[in-house]
C-alpha cells in the first residue's frame, strides 16, 4: 500500500522562555494514498503542530516524518520550502485568495512561482476550475463570488502542483451548512478521485464526513477510528463518468502516488 505520509514517534517540542512545551509526544500513524482523514482534539492538543509539520512550515524535534519516501526531518530549510511550494495543497479557513487575480490565475499562482507556466498548464488549471464547477467563473474576481465558491478557487489552486495531499486546516469554518455540504461533497469526489485529504475541524459532523478520524489528547493519539473503507460515498452514473474525464486530462503528467 502506497502511503502518502508516515508519522514515527513524531515528537515535537517549542522552548518558551526556558519552559519545554511538548506540544507533540510520540505520534505515529500512516495515511495511505487515498485516504480522508479528519484530524480532532481539544484546544492545546497539538493539531495546529502536526499541520505545521505536515505542511512543512516546521521540522520536527524527533521521530520521523515521511512524505512519500521523502523524509522531512532530514530536510534542510531550501528543500523544506521546496517542499511546502510543490509537493503539499493548503486549503485554509479564510480561503487565502489574491483579490487582483481572476479565478484562473489564483489557481495559476503555485506554478507562476515556480516558474512553470506554460500553455499546457494553463489548460490544465482550467480543468481543475472545471472540476471544482467554476468554468463559468474563469474572469471573476474573488469578491465576485460567494464563500463556497471562493472555497473551490482554493480548493483547485490546491490540487495544481498534484500535492501528497490536500492539508486542510477548518475548511468549512467559514461556510454556512448548505455551502458547507458543498464543499464537503467536493472534498468526497476529490477522495473518489484518488485525492488524499487531511482536515482538521472541530465539527463533529465534518469529520463523520471523513474516512478516518484521528483524535490527538496532550499530545498524543488517543484514538484512530475507520468510519469507511474504499470509495468514501456511492455516486451517479452521469458524475462517475464527468470524474473519469477529468481525471483521465489531469492525471496524466503526474508522476506521484495520485
Ligand atoms: N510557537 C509555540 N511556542 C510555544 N508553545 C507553543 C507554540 N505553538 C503551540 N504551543 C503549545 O503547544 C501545545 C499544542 O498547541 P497547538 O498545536 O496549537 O494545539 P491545538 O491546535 O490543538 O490547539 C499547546 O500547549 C500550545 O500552547
Ligand atoms: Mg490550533
Amino acid at each position: 500500500m502506497k502511503l502518502a505520509a508516515k508519522l514515527v514517534d513524531l515528537r515535537k517540542d517549542y522552548v518558551l522562555k526556558g519552559e519545554t512545551v511538548r506540544a507533540l509526544r510520540g505520534v505515529s500513524f500512516d495515511v495511505p494514498v487515498g485516504d480522508y482523514v479528519a484530524i480532532m482534539g481539544p484546544s492545546g492538543s497539538g493539531k495546529s503542530t502536526l499541520l505545521n509539520l505536515l505542511g512543512c512550515l516546521d521540522r520536527p524535534t524527533s521521530g520521523s516524518l515521511f512524505l512519500g519516501e521523502d523524509d522531512v526531518s532530514k530536510m534542510n530549510d531550501n528543500q523544506l520550502s521546496r517542499t511546502r511550494a510543490t509537493s503539499i495543497g493548503f486549503v485554509f479557513q479564510s480561503y487565502n485568495l489574491i483579490q487582483q487575480l481572476t479565478v484562473l490565475e489564483n489557481i495559476e499562482v503555485p506554478l507562476y512561482y515556480q516558474g512553470r507556466l506554460s500553455k499546457e498548464s494553463r489548460e490544465r488549471c482550467r480543468l481543475l476550475a472545471e472540476m471544482v464547477g467554476l468554468q463559468e467563473r474563469l474572469s471573476h474576481r474573488p469578491s465576485q463570488l460567494s464563500g463556497g465558491q471562493q472555497q473551490r478557487v482554493a480548493i483547485a489552486r490546491s490540487l495544481v502542483n498534484d500535492p501528497y495531499f490536500i492539508l486542510a486546516d477548518e475548511p468549512t469554518g467559514n461556510l454556512d451548512s448548505a455551502t458547507t455540504e458543498e464543499i464537503l461533497r467536493l472534498f468526497e469526489n476529490l477522495n473518489e478521485m484518488g485525492k488524499t485529504i487531511i482536515m482538521v475541524t472541530h465539527e463533529n459532523d465534518v469529520a463523520g464526513r471523513a474516512k478516518r478520524i484521528v483524535r490527538l489528547r496532550d499530545g498524543k493519539l488517543q484514538s484512530d477510528t475507520t468510519l469507511r473503507e474504499g470509495p468514501a460515498q456511492s455516486r451517479s452514473a452521469e458524475s462517475a463518468s464527468a470524474i473519469e474525464e477529468i481525471r483521465a486530462a489531469i492525471g496524466s503528467d503526474s508522476n506521484k502516488a495520485l
